[in-house]
């Protein structure tokens, strides 16, 4: 539990500063490691709708460029009720998480919901797919 208040503090301060001008919906996200180091990351959009990318996205992104690569808990935050990582991240968290991954998910009333990566993602593309 202490830690599921660690990465709310974290994805809460990375959603205040989300780039998001164009759907103004701001999402903050923060990952746990299994060296128990925490990653933030916020959405941040591109004029060139394409080229935006979700909070998970960077949070992932802060985690591998630190060196850490096994994610245990991830957090999301947004204003509107518990969103659910879009299909995109699920692929980006399954590929550092287990399926014992917890994705947390949070609401700016202090509703959190909570979901295994298994539940969210029970088959996913895998580096074991690639057979050439
Ligand atoms: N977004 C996220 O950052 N994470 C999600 O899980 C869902 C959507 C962002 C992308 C875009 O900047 C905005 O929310 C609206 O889709």
């Amino acid at each position: 539990m202490a830690m599921k208040n660690e990465l709310l503090q974290v994805a809460q301060n990375c959603r205040l500063n989300a780039y998001a001008p164009y759907s103004k919906f701001k999402v903050g996200a923060a990952v746990l490691t299994a060296n128990n180091k925490i990653y933030g990351g916020c959405n941040v959009e591109n004029a060139s709708y394409p080229c935006g990318t979700c909070a998970e996205a960077g949070a992932v992104a802060a985690m591998i460029a630190d060196g850490e690569t096994t994610i245990t808990e991830i957090l999301i935050i947004a204003d509107t009720e518990c969103i659910l990582p879009c299909g995109n991240c699920l692929q980006k968290i399954a590929e550092f998480g287990t399926e014992k991954t917890m994705i947390h998910s949070a609401d700016l009333n202090g509703n959190i919901k909570t979901y295994t990566l298994q539940q969210l993602l029970p088959h996913n593309f895998k580096a074991g797919d690639i057979k050439c």
